[in-house]
């Protein structure tokens, strides 16, 4: 801004989250292929501009039958051995995730800033807490209704966020973002 002064305010922002794929190509075609019903254009790695325009011709191609040589290296269900590794590793990853079950907090509500949020241990439950805002406190369950993860508080984002498959939710607890596609539940 002090290079280009006149860019004005900043009247918004927003985040998103880069999906990368395990062999590096974006997944293009059919996402069965048996029923070939629905169709899609992710992993783009930030190269949504270039997928876009690539995906929309291979699509058309695929629709209509028309033989098209990007349909294989795309192809959503294509399997890779160069891919294993890192397959294996982010699975690794995914796993090592579930160790934040076992730590433990004690109760931090009166320690929170406005617009913290931190895990603690009530009991038997793994409590979500946050200060909004506005001062006001919320509590949620911690658990992600995915697959089980503990959510993790994102001070930058303001969100809940699960390590285990990327799943994201606002400290209401809804869902921003799946493979969840329940909100975190409310604790009273
Ligand atoms: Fe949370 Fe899968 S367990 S996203």
């Amino acid at each position: 801004r002090s290079k280009i002064p006149q860019v004005g305010k900043v009247l918004t922002r927003w985040s998103g989250q880069i999906l990368e794929t395990m062999d590096g190509l974006a997944l293009i075609g059919a996402d069965q292929p048996s029923n070939g019903k629905v169709y899609l254009i992710s992993g783009d790695s930030g190269m949504g501009l270039t997928h876009g325009t690539l995906g929309g011709l291979l699509i058309a191609d695929l629709l209509s039958q028309t033989p098209n040589p990007w349909a294989k290296l795309y192809d959503p269900h294509r399997f890779r051995w160069r891919a294993f590794l890192p397959y294996l590793r982010e699975n690794l990853n995914t796993l090592w995730q579930y160790r934040n079950w076992f730590k433990t907090e004690e109760s931090a509500m009166h320690r929170l800033q406005q617009g913290d949020g931190v895990i603690v241990q009530e009991g038997l439950h793994k409590v979500a807490q946050v200060r909004d805002e506005n001062g006001e406190e919320q509590k949620l369950c911690a658990v992600c209704p995915h697959l089980g993860g503990l959510v993790q508080w994102n001070q930058g984002e303001k969100t809940w966020d699960c390590q285990c498959h990327g799943s994201r939710f606002s400290e209401k607890g809804e869902v921003i973002n799946g493979p969840a596609r329940e909100p975190l539940k409310a604790m009273v």
